[in-house]
């Protein structure tokens, strides 16, 4: 599940023992077996109309928010890119780049105005290499081994996967609330004021859809010296600047978080996807040049992993042209499309965390027992929609996430708010 944060899914290691996890497997196999929402093959598309098997069904469970999978400008991309560079540059970055390369990180600098970008395959690689090397580097490259990360406590599962691999390496690990500073403050004070402190967190919420307090977090991590690493996969194409041209409240450009809440980079890494807004295969880091060189050299990808294929590279620039040319329109459908299933929410008085009007909506149950039910009443509609069903959620939290893309039609949200009306009985309510 692609927005799963690490306090949704129990921790594997919180169990006793494998039999102690055995029924929470047998009952992920049981949803598999007679829900149709698990490891589903999709056999046709035709715009975001999916079909499994014999069925269609409208989908809400990708993260393609612009639609620039199915952009024509952008599918036509690849072919010329191809046909100039073949269809994999198989060097590691380190030994050869092809020219996409450093066109893509200067127009990502520039997009995101910071300081350098440094792009490397995904953003779980990034998470499980980079975050190890600032556990024990400052980001100007001095070493001094045991450091400290503060992993939030909602962080995304990749997240902290990182930590856990620089704690697996001699770093201290803790984890922190996002509304409790105090906490945070206090953490960061018992750390070693000599060594790294890195302090690592979601930017919009993949469960909630909810921005967290960058401002407030930014400038306690500046007073006590720390470096602020903030993951904001989903609000990269989505959010941006805010200015008075703004056609919606997500902002200007998508360019970030960061920029959506008017933050500057100082002592902040940015880490960003092209796999959800940008419908491609590729992440970045903003970062300064002295830490990027840092982490060229230091983080294995860089020196070791193969790259993206050049379709990857060539759809992120036409990414980059259509959201310079369509960007702003695009987002404007988008922010119209998702309120009006936000609407529909708030009519029915369905309990629903998103306060931000982000397309990313989730809807717990009010009895997690209640999930086959509603999975069937969805199958049967033909909304297909994220399941959080226990166990890969903690039982008060089951129920599903809905996802709005630009592309999604306004007779698909349509049907989806005449389910949600009907799925309402099994919905908490406030
Ligand atoms: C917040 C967050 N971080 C990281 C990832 C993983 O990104 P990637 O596929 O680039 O490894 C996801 C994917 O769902 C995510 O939601």
């Amino acid at each position: 599940m692609s927005g799963t944060k690490t306090s949704n899914i129990r921790d594997p290691r919180g169990s006793a023992s494998t039999q102690a996890r055995t029924p929470r497997w047998q009952e992920l196999a049981r949803l598999k077996r007679e829900t149709h929402f698990f490891d589903a093959v999709i056999d046709e598309i035709d715009g975001r109309m999916i079909r499994i098997g014999e069925h269609w069904l409208a989908d809400f469970a990708s993260c393609n928010y612009l639609g620039f999978d199915l952009d024509p400008e952008i599918m036509a991309s690849p072919a010329e890119q191809i046909a100039r560079w073949g269809t994999h540059p198989s060097w590691s970055r380190l030994l050869g780049n092809p020219r996409l390369y450093p066109e893509i990180e200067e127009r990502l600098t520039e997009l995101l105005g910071a300081p350098d970008t440094l792009v490397l395959p995904t953003i779980t690689t990034i998470h499980l290499t980079v975050i190890p090397v600032l556990a024990q580097c400052d980001m100007a490259g001095r070493y001094s081994a045991g450091g400290t990360v503060l992993c939030e406590a909602q962080a995304h599962r990749t997240i902290f996967d990182g930590c856990s691999v620089a704690k697996g390496q001699g770093a201290q690990l803790h984890r922190w609330h996002a509304d409790d500073l105090d906490q945070l403050r206090d953490l960061l004070r018992r750390a070693a004021p000599d060594k790294p402190r890195l302090v690592c967190m979601d930017g919009i919420n993949s469960m909630t859809g909810n921005p967290p307090d960058l401002p407030r977090i930014a400038d306690l991590c500046r007073e006590e010296g720390a470096t602020l690493y903030v993951d904001d996969a989903h609000g990269f194409g989505v959010i941006g600047e805010r200015g008075e041209n703004e056609t919606s409240p997500f902002g200007l450009r998508g360019n970030s978080v960061v920029r959506h809440l008017g933050e500057s980079y100082d002592g902040v890494i940015l880490i960003g996807g092209f796999s959800k807004a940008y419908s491609s295969l590729l992440a970045f880091m903003a970062l300064p040049t002295e830490t990027k060189e840092l982490v060229k050299f230091a983080a294995a990808p860089y020196l070791y992993s193969g790259p993206v294929p050049t379709a990857s590279l060539a759809t992120v620039l036409a990414g980059f042209d259509v959201n310079e040319a369509r960007g702003e329109a695009i987002r404007a459908d988008l922010y119209r499309k998702t309120k009006r299933v936000l609407d529909e929410i708030r009519a029915l008085k369905l309990d629903c965390p998103n306060t931000s009007g982000f397309p990313v909506i989730e809807l717990p149950l009010k009895d997690a027992s209640d999930i086959d039910e509603v999975a069937r009443i969805l199958w049967d509609r033909g909304i297909y929609v994220t399941l959080a069903a226990y166990p890969l959620v903690p039982r008060d939290q089951a129920g599903f996430r809905v996802q709005v893309t630009a592309s999604n039609t306004d007779a698909e949200i349509d049907r989806l708010n005449q389910t949600l009306r009907e799925l309402s009985p099994y919905l908490r309510t406030w």
